[in-house]
């Protein structure tokens, strides 16, 4: 495929969507066809199923549905909007991906690795991303942003600090496992100084692959 697909991770308030926005605009400046999209969501269906996961209603979802849920927004997205977009030679900026899945309810709720390694393959249609930004802060570093956010907290948010620990391990296993497409960059400290971190990880990538195989279209 053309184009490129990148994409963020990290637990709760790891700061990654402002790092995906402010990546999106430097792309867009140095003239690349960006489309930044998330998960789960992104897609018109994709956010209504968003919208279920996320509800703080649904206390009763049991794992294994939340997997799928989680699994279906992807196929959704990929298939409708991040498979045309590589398709057409556009970046793509996704904020999380498959590598949640593995995380979140691999590491975090325990469901088999396995399975969820099988059904992100199935759902993403096979696409790996070319580039993966880990953005690292400790859990007691993420759980404090959240309080000062001051938003009316998810279901999610209101799982405990084990939970959120056992993400964190998750994703530096998960990036020790992939360390030619996973880089790690530490997110504890301000906005400007992550967002450093993130443009030298992104410029060195976009080199590489500039003078390599790949070639996003300007
Ligand atoms: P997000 O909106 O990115 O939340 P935040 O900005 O706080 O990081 O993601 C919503 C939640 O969905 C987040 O708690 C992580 C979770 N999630 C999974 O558990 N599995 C998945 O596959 C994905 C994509 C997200």
């Amino acid at each position: 495929m053309a184009g490129l697909l990148i994409t963020l991770e990290g637990i709760d308030s790891c700061g990654k969507t402002t790092q995906a926005r402010k990546l999106a605009s430097y792309l867009r400046k140095r003239g690349y066809g960006v489309l930044l999209t998330r998960e789960p969501g992104g897609d018109r269906i994709a956010e209504k199923v968003r919208r279920i996961l996320l509800s703080k209603t649904n206390s009763e979802m049991t794992d294994l549905t939340e997997l799928l849920l989680y699994q279906a927004s992807r196929s959704q997205l990929t298939e409708r909007t991040i498979r045309p977009a590589l398709r057409a030679g556009r970046v793509v900026i996704c904020d999380r991906y498959s590598d949640s899945s593995l995380a979140y309810q691999g590491y975090g709720r325990g469901l088999s690795k396995i399975v969820i390694k099988q059904l992100n393959r199935i759902a993403s249609l096979g696409i790996v991303p070319d580039l993966t930004i880990l953005i690292d802060v400790p859990v007691r570093t993420s759980l404090e942003r959240k309080r000062k956010e001051k938003t009316g907290r998810d279901r999610l948010e209101k799982e405990r600090f084990e939970f959120h620990r056992r993400i964190g391990e998750g994703f530096l296993a998960i990036a020790r496992q992939n360390r030619r497409r996973i880089k790690v960059v530490d997110g504890r400290e301000d906005i400007e100084r992550t967002w450093r971190k993130v443009r030298k990880v992104v410029d060195a990538f976009l080199g590489k692959s500039d003078s390599t195989r790949k070639r996003p279209r300007r």
